[in-house]
């Protein structure tokens, strides 16, 4: 199509004033719905939990075992390697990084903040909200190539092995925010054996998406707590999971599991932080998803809804961009995004094209440190929260400012 031809759909689409939001990957109000029972649980009289807990009072800072044994299929891990804490497993990863930072690991002769400049690998496009902790708390980025399945792990062997300054790394290791991404064994495994020169080196795993799949292919991966313990680095992994995207992403349960070194030193950490979690939360979890049978049922009805989203997105992008030189775009066998690639130079363009016709997108560059992709090329597409049409309606407002922006390029580059 023409320029010409693309600047009047473009016209024309303005002139629907459309309002449609595609940046965060919120559950949509149908998803929360299936979990509304939750808030008539636990029930004015079921708050003791096992071994006589009265879940109405303090104390349990490691969170009820029913509850870490619930959490145990998602995590991967036996329940006395986890600390259940309130709703959002950011914050667990915010502390953790933060509590490393003033008083270092367990492996740590001095906390980070006193070892001068250290940093994070960070796999690259990644989730923008860690990357905000790290700028937040001045830790130096590194980005590292995520392929196509994990990190470049030449270079992260390469880096970690040389220089001491980087203390840990952020990994999304299935459905990975924002391309899908899932870590083959052979990563997970060079992850684990992998030489650091920080003896305090820390894999912050985040399995946000542990369970979330998009098809009947019930994708899993190695497990990185076991396997770095075979290989001798017990105490490198600390694995995130959550109930956000599960039951509420309001009011969920944050879980972190890690070797017992790690999980006394959390403890002992948390001590000074809070009596206990919030436990009436927990038992309420516990009585709505039962045990792993539960979590799966309830997970399959999440995908009955993202699955056709996902699809529609999927199937739009085909039909109005395949063959577009330099555009291509991931399909996710689970989690909550879709990874957009333009032509380089041309992602900005695309979100403010996007904006001005009534389509936010999450900021082009979000997916890189410091908020900037050196190429301009990657567009993270968030199609869980509108309802079908509109999604639809988004993903050819997309690609029509995809193609826009692609046409006044080559034309730019032709003059
Ligand atoms: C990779 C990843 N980690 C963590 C979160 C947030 O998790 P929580 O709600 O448990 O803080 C998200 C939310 O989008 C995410 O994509």
């Amino acid at each position: 199509m023409s320029l010409k031809q693309l600047q009047a759909n473009y016209s024309a689409l303005q002139e629907r004033g459309l309002t449609l939001d595609l940046t965060r990957g919120k559950p949509s109000p149908q998803q929360l719905d299936l979990s509304t029972e939750l808030l008539s649980l636990p029930g004015a009289t079921d708050f003791v939990a096992e071994n006589a807990t009265d879940t109405r009072n303090y104390g349990g800072l490691q969170g009820l075992v029913e509850a870490r044994r619930l959490l145990s299929s998602v995590l991967e891990a036996p329940a006395e390697q986890i600390v259940l804490a309130n709703n959002a497993s950011l914050s667990l990863m915010h502390d953790i990084l933060v509590f490393a930072l003033l008083k270092g690991t367990c492996d740590s002769s001095e906390p980070w903040s006193k070892q001068g400049d250290i940093a994070f690998l960070c796999p690259v496009p990644g989730y923008d909200r860690h990357f905000k902790i790290c700028e937040d708390y001045g830790i130096r980025m590194i980005p590292v190539r995520l392929l196509e399945d994990g990190p470049d792990m030449d270079e992260v062997e390469r880096l970690v092995a040389a220089d001491a300054s980087i203390k840990g790394m952020w990994c999304v290791p299935k459905y990975s925010n924002p391309t899908g991404t899932v870590y083959s064994d052979s990563v997970v495994e060079r992850l684990a054996a992998m030489k650091t020169a920080a003896n305090d080196f820390r894999i912050f795993w985040d399995n946000a998406y542990a369970v979330h799949h998009l098809t009947e292919e019930q994708v899993s991966i190695a497990n990185l707590l076991e396997r770095s313990a075979a290989h001798g680095h017990a105490n490198r992994a600390f694995v995130f999971a959550s109930t956000s995207k599960i039951t509420f992403a309001g009011a969920g349960l944050a879980a972190v599991a890690a070797s017992k070194p790690n999980v006394q030193w959390l403890l002992t950490r948390l001590t000074p932080r809070t009596i206990g979690p919030d436990k009436i939360n927990q038992l309420r979890h516990v009585r709505f998803l039962k045990n792993q049978e539960g979590i799966t049922a309830l997970m399959e009805k999440h995908r009955q809804l993202l699955a056709p989203k996902f699809e529609a997105v999927l199937e739009i992008f085909a039909t109005e961009l395949s063959g577009l030189s330099d555009v291509s775009w991931t399909t996710p066998k689970g989690g909550y995004f879709i990874s957009l690639e333009v032509p380089a130079g041309c992602a900005k363009r695309v979100v403010a094209l996007a904006k001005d016709a009534g389509v936010v997108l999450t900021p082009a560059g979000a997916t890189h440190p410091y908020g900037k992709d050196p190429e301009d090329r990657t567009i993270r597409i968030a199609p869980s929260f509108p309802n079908l049409a509109e999604v639809q309606e988004a993903a050819k407002a997309v690609a029509l400012c995809v193609q826009l922006a692609a046409a006044e390029k080559f034309e730019q580059v032709a003059v």
